[in-house]
């Protein structure tokens, strides 16, 4: 069977022009407003503040965690708490090292760079990173061969906000010029519905808080899911009842995208499936998993097993990933040597 990955209505990536402008009309805009992380948000919040009072840029941050977890909407929280223009760039789109050097020509003094997927940078772009993140100034190579020769120029001050999915994929130089580091968590179902009710409210939808209640759990720990699982229950209970969401019309609009009681949609079960019909439940390689699927090992690794494992459904051992207990009995699939378990 095919899997329509680039529009699973779980992915936590935006997946529509539509999507991206509710995203950015939903997006909290002070600390005070955004909901959960609260342990990265209290240390935030004084590091902004000391910042504030001494008159200079907030050090440079790195955040960290699953995608669809708010890692943008921080980075602009970021610049809006410490008043100064907030400049978006991902690092596959600084393709060449005088693509950084007009990104960071063309900052005020204090202004917010932020690079997603950072640890995508090439060698060459990173190098000219350093400088200007230790030093606030530009080395510039010009001309080539035995002539070539290197101009210093000085930049404005500037804070670095990057993020990326695993803090391990950065190089260590990179890392190690971050002052803060920040890991952002799946948020728990109770952290989820407040965002859903924020939502709501914001978008002018009916819900009530069992229907708030069950969308918050099956949106996988991720605002981003929790937010388009909301609007596609707006027009399952617009069209197939009285407009109104709550739990029978969230029920009935997660059923129909066939995304079950705990979050999982299709490819969380292929992925279960393949691993215990053509491998016995692992231990399996990514790679080989990535293989039978179709799909990459970074999207696997990235996208599906952060929640899988934070489940309990999936381990990652030395010897490669295992279905768990808990993963087998959610499919109603008999482990090796065990009863079928009817759930
Ligand atoms: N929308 C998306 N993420 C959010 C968060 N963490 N707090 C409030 N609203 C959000």
């Amino acid at each position: 069977m095919d899997f329509d990955f680039e529009n699973r209505i779980v992915a936590p990536e935006f997946s529509s022009a539509e999507d991206n402008d509710i995203e950015l009309s939903l997006r909290p805009k002070t600390i005070g407003e955004y909901i959960g992380q609260d342990k990265a948000k209290e240390n935030l919040s004084v590091y902004i503040e000391a910042a504030r009072q001494r008159g200079e840029p907030l050090d440079h941050v790195l955040l960290y965690g699953p995608p669809g977890l708010g890692k943008t909407t921080l980075a602009g929280i970021i610049a809006n708490e410490m008043g100064v223009n907030f400049r978006v760039t991902s690092g596959p789109a600084i393709e060449k090292p005088g693509d950084l050097a007009a990104l960071l020509t063309n900052l005020n003094d204090g202004d917010v760079l932020f690079i997603d997927e950072i640890h995508r940078l090439s060698r060459a772009v990173e190098e000219v990173l350093y400088p200007a993140m230790e030093d606030n100034v530009l080395d510039i190579i010009i001309g080539k061969g035995p002539s070539a020769r290197s101009i210093r120029l000085d930049l404005h001050r500037f804070t670095l906000v990057g993020a990326t999915t695993r803090a391990g994929q950065l190089s260590a130089p990179l890392r190690d010029r971050f002052g803060v580091i920040l890991r952002l968590e799946l948020y728990t179902p109770a952290q989820l519905a407040e965002i859903v009710n924020r939502s709501a409210g914001i978008l002018g939808i009916d819900i009530e808080q069992d229907g708030a209640m069950e969308i918050a759990s099956r949106s996988r720990g991720t605002p981003r899911i929790a937010n388009r699982l909301l609007k596609r229950s707006r027009d399952f209970a617009q069209v197939m009842a009285d407009g109104a969401i709550n739990k029978k019309t969230s029920s009935l609009a997660l059923d129909r995208m066939e995304i079950d009681e705990l979050g999982l949609d299709s490819i969380d079960r292929l992925i279960l499936k393949t691993m215990i019909r053509n491998y016995n439940g692992g231990p399996v390689g990514l790679e080989t998993i990535a293989a039978a699927i179709g799909e990459e090992a970074v999207t696997i690794e990235d996208v599906y097993e952060p929640y899988l494992m934070q489940i309990g459904f999936l381990s990652r051992t030395p010897r490669g990933r295992t279905v768990t207990p808990a993963g087998y009995a959610h499919l109603g699939i008999a482990m090796p040597g065990q009863q079928r378990l009817d759930v």
